[in-house]
């Protein structure tokens, strides 16, 4: 006899409802899988047979044929196996005449030899494209319920193990569903154990970092050891303003399918703010591997990558990077499939001036010579560079300042910040846009429009700092910002000449 379950697969983030279809005849007692399973999804056969026996159920000697459709998506993982597992009992009448319609159900669980059902990775993206493809009730492992209290609109039931599914569809207990709403899980929203509070001086760096949260900026700091530099970029976090719903969720999905929740974390409700060390391979950056994973860039999806001592990182993992920096999405290509994963960060990167560290310091002489400084700065290319609007240097904070009170708390810094997103909002939103750093050359001359005067300042700044076309649209993208957090509708010089400051590397590296 032949049943048809339903579940679910993720390619990417995308989901897919997979009909697992179950026949069960007589014959030579063989399994067979058919529809591009993985070997993970082949292994299942063996899962699944000693848990449908070790529930109390005997399978006798029967051949079981099993199709997962549609058989051009590649399935991966062990998540089919409960459904498989209903499948075969339904077909070989070891449950029949329940009181559930099974139409709008899908099935998703990796069993245990036991019959247990085990957690798996990725819940939360398969329940939300669940409920965008009509799914109205998702069966789960118990272990996953609490990533999906947020959704609505579908009835997602946690199951401990086999037999408690086999009861639920007979009607004869009741499965766990958890429910909680928006408000009450983001009050516990960005408790950072960090604060700008901690940072004495370095006004002038702060601002910057104040900047970049107010439009979605990258930037670059540049300084000697010692001068704050790892500090201040782990700060930035603490004023970007929090996480919505939507990001929530779609951050959420990343980790999910990544397995980087966290043991007690059923939804991401802070920015997240991911920190690679610099030995790390190109697929953990930007995501790939045998089963595709996302990688550091859409972990830090609506958050900060940080790349500290960049200058250290291999040069070309950082070329990889151009791409999603510009695009806010990567995709990856495998052998029969391409995977697209968002990855819309805010850029932090550290390095010192030159190999000995000191070039530029106030304080200590640097013993670089001219060829050595110039192949350290050639560790990032140019066009790499240019993705990067604001550069600044970081110098050790000056001795009275050691001993001042404590400087503006990140909350206070916060608001600013959030009234000048607001602004950005209202001002882009027909344009899909949300902040001035996606602005794109259009938009530029759009938005961006500046009088004589600043443009003649900008002019001069182009053809001394034989600025690029590129760093040119960054000034004035930055300026916007600057007027944006002044609250002031046109860009005036000032706004100009403050943003050619953060063009320090060009000024640096050009004398
Ligand atoms: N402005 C400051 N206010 C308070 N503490 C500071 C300040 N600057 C530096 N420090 C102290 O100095 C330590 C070193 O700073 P940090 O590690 O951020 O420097 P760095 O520039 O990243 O150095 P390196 O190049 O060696 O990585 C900090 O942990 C902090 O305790
Ligand atoms: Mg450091
Ligand atoms: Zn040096």
């Amino acid at each position: 006899m032949l049943s048809i379950i339903k579940s679910m697969s993720l390619k990417g983030l995308e989901g897919y409802i997979i009909d697992v279809q179950v026949d069960v005849s007589s014959g030579l007692p063989e399994w067979e899988i058919v529809g591009l399973p993985d070997a993970s999804i082949k292994e299942s056969k063996e899962r699944v047979r000693t848990a449908i026996k070790n529930s109390g159920y005997e399978l006798f000697s029967r051949r079981v044929l099993i199709n997962l459709a549609p058989a051009d998506i590649r399935k991966e993982g062990s998540y089919l196996d409960l459904p498989i597992a209903i499948g075969v009992l339904f077909s070989s009448k070891l449950i029949k005449n329940i009181n559930k319609t099974l139409e709008n159900t899908a099935f998703v669980g990796e069993l245990s030899l036991n019959g247990k059902i085990n957690k798996v990775n990725g819940i939360l993206p398969l329940c939300i494209e669940a409920k965008r493809l009509g799914i109205k009730n998702i069966i789960i492992p118990k272990g996953n319920l609490k990533e999906t209290t947020i959704l609505k609109g579908i009835k997602v039931l946690g199951a401990d193990n086999l037999n408690e599914v086999i009861e639920y569809l007979y009607g004869k207990v009741k499965l766990k569903e958890k429910r909680c709403t928006w408000e009450e899980i983001s009050k516990k929203q960005n408790k950072y154990a960090i604060d700008f509070m901690d940072v004495k001086g370095q006004e002038n760096v702060k601002r910057a970092l104040e900047i970049c949260a107010a439009g979605g900026h990258n930037i670059l700091l540049i300084g000697s050891p010692g001068s704050g530099k790892t500090m201040l970029a782990q700060r930035l976090i603490t004023i970007i303003p929090d996480l919505n719903l939507e990001e929530s969720l779609e951050t959420t999905k990343i980790h999910s399918i990544a397995g980087t929740l966290k043991n007690d974390e059923n939804l991401i409700i802070t920015r997240p703010f991911r920190s690679p060390h610099h030995t790390i391979t190109i697929s953990s950056l930007v995501g790939g591997g045998k089963v595709p994973k996302p990688g550091e860039i859409s972990l830090a999806h609506n958050g900060v990558l940080f790349l500290d001592e960049i200058a250290e990182f291999d040069k070309n993992t950082l070329e990889v990077l151009r791409e999603p920096l510009e695009d806010k999405k990567i995709t990856i290509s495998r052998l029969n499939q391409t995977l697209t994963y968002p990855c819309n960060f805010m850029l932090v990167a550290s390095m010192n001036p030159c190999p000995c560290g000191y070039y530029g310091c106030s304080y200590k002489k640097c013993t670089c010579n001219q060829n050595d400084i110039k192949k350290y700065m050639n560790k990032l290319s140019g066009p790499f560079l240019d993705r990067i609007d604001i550069q600044i240097e970081v110098q050790r904070v000056s001795y009275d300042k050691l001993d001042a009170n404590e400087g503006e708390s990140s909350s206070k810094i916060k608001e600013r910040v959030s009234k000048a997103r607001k602004i950005q909002e209202l001002r882009y939103k027909k344009e899909n846009i949300f902040t001035n750093a996606e602005l794109n050359p259009n938009q530029i001359e759009k938005y961006c429009k500046i009088n004589e005067e600043s443009n003649q300042l900008l002019k001069i700044a182009y053809q001394k700092l034989s600025l690029s076309t590129r760093a040119h649209n960054k000034i004035l993208k930055i300026a916007r910002t600057i007027a944006d957090l002044e609250g002031v509708k046109n860009i005036e010089k000032r706004h100009i000449a403050e943003a050619i400051q953060y063009r320090s590397l060009d000024k640096k590296y050009s004398e």
